[in-house]
């Protein structure tokens, strides 16, 4: 399968566009103040329409193991009494990557995406004085793709983000569950 890539940037915190305010918006919060299973969960439902498999095999000790790691950060949004949204940010170097944000299908396009990312690329903003010895963050940047939701890249460009580089990959993606149980069962 061909896999189109958009990879974009925001070279300053001033290219930030916010996002209008939803009449009812998300809570934004650390997921150390979570239990571990809530990311974890929200990874796995939200990515595995979008081809979120790096993390598919690991375990609860992984995920510790991961949030223990003081260049990554995850966060979540949390809609009345649900939590609904996923993002990690990752620091490297002077560039601070949203390598994964996504909000369950049944919350999304009521406005709490546009309001999540920018929640998070101010955070991203801001990395550089939670973490220990970061340098001061330059960049912010990230990658979209074929594989996600149909707004992923209007709600970059609407937020200020530009386009740095298109590229594109062959991927081989996992053969979901119920195809494997129709091969093996055939006679
Ligand atoms: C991408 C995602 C976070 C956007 O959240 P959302 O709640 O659906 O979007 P919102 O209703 O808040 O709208 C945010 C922006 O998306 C764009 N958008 C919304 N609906 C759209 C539509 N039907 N068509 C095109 N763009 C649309 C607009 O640019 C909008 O910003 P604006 O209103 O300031 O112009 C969400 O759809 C999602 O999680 N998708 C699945 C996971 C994914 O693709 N993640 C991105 C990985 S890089």
């Amino acid at each position: 399968m061909l896999v189109r890539k958009v990879h974009l940037q925001q070279r300053h915190p001033g290219d930030l566009r916010p996002a209008r305010t939803p009449p009812e918006p998300a809570a934004v919060l650390r997921a150390d103040q979570l239990s571990g299973d809530v990311p974890r969960a929200l990874y796995h439902l939200i990515g595995r329409a979008h081809g979120w498999t790096a993390r598919r095999c690991w375990d609860a000790h992984d995920w510790e193991q991961h949030h223990a790691r003081p260049d990554r950060e995850i966060w979540v949004a949390r809609y009345r009494r649900a939590h609904v949204g996923f993002a990690e940010l990752a620091v490297h170097g002077s560039d601070v990557q949203i390598k994964y944000l996504g909000l369950m299908r049944s919350f999304q396009g009521r406005g709490l995406g546009g309001q999540f990312l920018t929640e998070i690329t101010r955070q991203a903003w801001r990395m550089h004085e939670r973490v220990a010895g970061a340098p001061v963050v330059r960049r912010v940047v990230l990658t979209t793709s074929s594989l996600d939701g149909p707004s992923a890249l209007s709600n970059y460009l609407a937020r200020g983000y530009s386009v740095v580089d298109r590229t594109t990959a062959r991927c081989r993606l996992p053969v979901p569950a119920g195809a494997l149980y129709r091969v093996m069962a055939r006679p």
